[in-house]
């Protein structure tokens, strides 16, 4: 993102030799279905210098099959920065991780089940704070449009920033717009917060997998709902000043390809050079 001022950022303050251990103040579902558990777990990590948009990595007790530590994993914080006066405090979005396996095994993913089965009170070795680019700009930069693209628990960094956009920031006027990705509208996350917002220059959109169909249909995926907004987002891709996140799943970012030339192609633009000028204003964290 070239031109974008970004804050200058602490990282890796704790490590994995001597974590910040952190109490559990709060673990709440947002979501719990029979197949699908996600958690709202908010921890007191105060001692850290973290920024909206970071990450924090957890270190899950225990050992691995090897018998060796296990791997740190890093989660992306979904509260406002440490700093800022009157913030939740460290909020992680976590969804539970049960699989079955080619043999038909029972997996469960270790952090992701150790932190969903965590109570309060009870205390977790982070490492962190990591990441420098996943960062909204400074204040005095901050006045930007902004498209915030999502998938499941990649929400989690959008409803930090949009706490700063809408909660900090004094007079943000600018639009910003919010692509959200779920299988089903239960697996909506904070939702009701964003729709608390109701600022006119707030545009938050839903693509629910597997209740929405396209036209052909196939799947709906937010970018097909980003091309379905053509006459909205026309402008914002234009204009040098917009900034794009994405965060999520890895196929994400095919999709962003898509749905930039599908818009050029409403709108009769080269969708080459478009797609050229809005990658270098996307920032993207996909796993
Ligand atoms: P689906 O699983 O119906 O194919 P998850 O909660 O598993 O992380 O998924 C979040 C949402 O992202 C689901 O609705 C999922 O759809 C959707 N999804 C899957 N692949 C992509 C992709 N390549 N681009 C955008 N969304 C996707």
């Amino acid at each position: 993102m070239e031109g974008v001022v970004l804050p200058e950022v602490e990282v890796n303050t704790y490590r994995k030799a001597n974590p910040l251990l952190a109490r559990v103040i709060l673990n709440k579902p947002l979501v719990k279905k029979e197949d699908t558990e996600v958690c709202h777990i908010v921890l007191d990590a105060d001692a850290m210098n973290y920024r909206e948009g970071q990450s924090v990595g957890v270190i899950p007790p225990g050992v691995n099959e090897k018998g060796n530590p296990h791997a740190v994993r890093l989660y992306s914080i979904a509260s406002l920065g440490s700093r800022t006066p009157g913030a939740e405090k460290l909020s992680l979005t976590v969804k539970r991780v049960v699989y079955q396996n080619d043999k038909g095994e029972v997996v469960r993913g270790v952090c992701s089940n150790y932190l969903c089965d965590l109570k309060e009170g009870d205390v977790v070795s982070l490492t962190g704070p990591a990441g420098r680019k996943f960062l909204l700009p400074v204040d005095e930069d901050i006045h930007r449009p902004y498209v915030f693209m999502a998938t499941g628990t990649g929400i989690a960094p959008f409803r930090a920033f949009l706490q700063r956009l809408f909660r900090v920031v004094k007079d943000f006027r600018e639009p910003v717009f919010l692509f959200m990705g779920v299988r089903y509208e239960d697996e909506l996350l904070y939702d009701s917060e964003f729709r608390s917002y109701q600022k006119e220059n707030f545009h938050y959109y839903t693509a629910l997998s597997r209740q929405q169909k396209n036209p052909d249909g196939s799947r709906k995926y937010i970018h097909h709902v980003m091309a379905e907004k053509a006459d909205e987002l026309f402008p914002l891709l234009q204009n040098p000043r917009t900034l794009f996140y994405m965060c999520g799943l890895k196929g994400m970012e095919s999709g962003f390809d898509y749905a930039i030339k599908a818009i050029a192609a409403q709108k009769g633009v080269d969708g080459e050079e478009l797609l050229k000028s809005c990658q270098s204003r996307l920032e993207s964290e996909t796993y």
